[in-house]
């Protein structure tokens, strides 16, 4: 819905941005603002600020920014109206009233989720009943207990083109509801509606809110043409925005900070009854834009999971090449490659939930991925096959739109190549490489010269050395050319 100008203004001014922070977060207060521990990412000193005359909170550490709106949107994972709508609640300012368009267009779309709902409630029955017989038989032999079947809603479309449609319309629903819900085909050469789901195995998808807004339907005959017939595109239903389980998934996942990406409706529901209730699914595509919107909206970096067979590399090669535009500061994609032809259904199913957890806590990064994709083929036995192989990394880390996270990967895929191309410790054409002079005169320090420091004697403080021994040595082992001018001095100190 749009609002009238000057509304939301009135909103932030009335909701001071520490009240609604200081309900989750520690606020201090400093001079005009606050200070506390972010709660979008870890940290142990306080970065984050909120400002009650900017009305907007900011954090040092990670960037996270917005006003009251923002702040409620992402730690309560609200679409925008409905954030407003709770603080207008809380502010007792009245909601503007809607256009008539709008409200008979909400009406309509509340008619029609009624509708899904009884239709999941006559299917959920029909498994229940002797006609689902073959139905509950075959949910049992997946191993699926009562209570993820109730939690699930699962159901059972039987064999028939007008069972749904009579059970319906016996309670007053009429046939363009049915059609427009797509519960219904209209057939094109004229004649009666007819049940679009039969002899399936029902899976009622839901939206962020948890209102039935679609269906999938697994085929119990092996006969049947498809596998999987999912609702088509309605005024309920947008497939490339919607995510299956979301709306149960998303506490379990903030409160875990991990979200789980399965291809299908079992893997989901597998992973849920095996303890992995933070898992969703997108609906028989890739994933889009406004999936992984949805998703970071939950986890900073949710993790998806692919078969490790080449199929299955190659989709998560996809997925990595489409999230690529999409990545913010800290904002990423994680990758759970299974063992060959299993998906995580079979996985929990063969090797337990401990194997599934194991197989998520080594997920690869994204920036690991897009180097693994990148050696995968390459040939760097010359200097043009080095260019291709530097212009390929370059095209792909050009793809990222956010400035500061193209320029980090730019930079790490430089420094990868570079030691990729010159190993250390390896002559290249008689010049000594290493930490010594280069052809072009100058010094690259020794890697890892903190961590050195931080375990060598010389940083201990029961170290024999004086402060200022101390600060040379350290200077040395950061400008390490000074070493040869200075050499017999430095020999000195003992
Ligand atoms: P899979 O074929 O991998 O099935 O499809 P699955 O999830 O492992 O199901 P089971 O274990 O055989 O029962 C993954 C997802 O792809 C979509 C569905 O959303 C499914 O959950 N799909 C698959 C379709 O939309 N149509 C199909 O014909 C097949
Ligand atoms: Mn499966």
């Amino acid at each position: 819905m749009a609002f009238p100008p000057g509304f939301l203004d009135e909103l932030r001014a009335r909701v001071p941005v520490s009240e609604v922070v200081g309900r989750s977060v520690k606020l201090a207060k400093k001079g005009r603002e606050y200070e506390g521990l972010c709660p979008f990412h870890n940290e142990k000193t306080p970065s984050f600020t909120v400002n009650d005359d900017k009305a907007f909170y900011h954090c040092f550490g990670c960037g996270a920014h917005g006003d009251v709106i923002r702040f409620v949107r992402e730690t309560q994972n609200l679409g925008f109206v409905d954030a407003v709508e709770q603080l207008a609640r809380e502010a007792g300012l009245q909601m503007p009233e809607q256009s008539a368009h709008d409200v008979q267009k909400e009406a309509q779309s509340r008619r029609l989720t009624d509708l899904m709902q009884d239709a999941a409630t006559w299917f959920a029955a029909r498994l229940q009943d002797h006609s689902g017989q073959a139905a509950a038989d075959y949910v049992s032999k997946r191993g699926l207990t009562a209570q993820t079947i109730a939690q699930f809603g699962l159901g059972f479309a039987p064999d028939g083109r007008q069972r749904l449609r009579q059970a319906m319309t016996s309670k007053g629903w009429k046939d363009s509801d049915l059609v427009e819900t797509g519960l219904a085909i209209l057939p094109e050469g004229g004649g009666e509606p007819y049940d679009r789901f039969r002899d399936r195995l029902m899976f009622p998808i839901r939206d962020s809110k948890g209102r039935v807004i679609a269906f999938g339907g697994r085929a119990l005959s092996s006969k049947a043409k498809a596998k999987y017939l999912n609702s088509p595109e309605t005024t309920l239903f947008h497939k490339g925005r919607t995510l299956y389980n979301l709306d149960l998934a998303r506490k379990p996942a903030y409160d875990t900070s991990r979200l789980i990406v399965a291809e299908g409706y079992m893997d989901v529901i597998a992973l849920s009854q095996a303890g992995f209730a933070g898992a969703v699914a997108p609906l028989g595509t890739a994933l889009t834009p406004e999936q992984i919107t949805l998703l970071w909206r939950m986890v900073d970096e949710p993790i998806l999971c692919f078969d490790g067979d080449k199929a299955g590399k190659r989709a998560a090669q996809r997925a990595l090449e489409r999230a690529l535009p999409l990545l913010k500061a800290g904002k990423s994609l994680r990758f759970a490659m299974l063992p060959d032809g299993q998906d995580p259904d079979d996985l929990i199913k063969q090797s337990g939930a401990s194997e599934m957890g194991a197989l998520l806590e080594n997920s690869q990064s994204l920036s690991s991925l897009l180097w693994d994709t990148l050696l995968e083929n390459a040939d760097i036995s010359t200097p043009e096959r080095r260019a291709a192989l530097q212009k390929t990394a370059m095209n792909m880390a050009g793809e990222i739109e956010d400035q500061s996270v193209r320029a980090f990967y730019q930079s790490d895929l430089r420094a990868k190549l570079k030691a990729l191309f010159y190993p250390a410790g390896q002559s290249t054409g008689g010049t000594q490489r290493g930490y010594g002079n280069n052809r072009r005169g100058s010094w690259a320090p020794p890697p890892r010269a903190s961590q050195f420091l931080k375990s060598s004697a010389l940083a201990r403080s029961d170290s024999p050395h004086s402060a200022s021994e101390l600060i040379i040595l350290v200077t040395v082992l950061n400008h390490p050319r000074l070493l040869f001018s200075h050499l017999e001095t430095l020999a000195n100190l003992n």
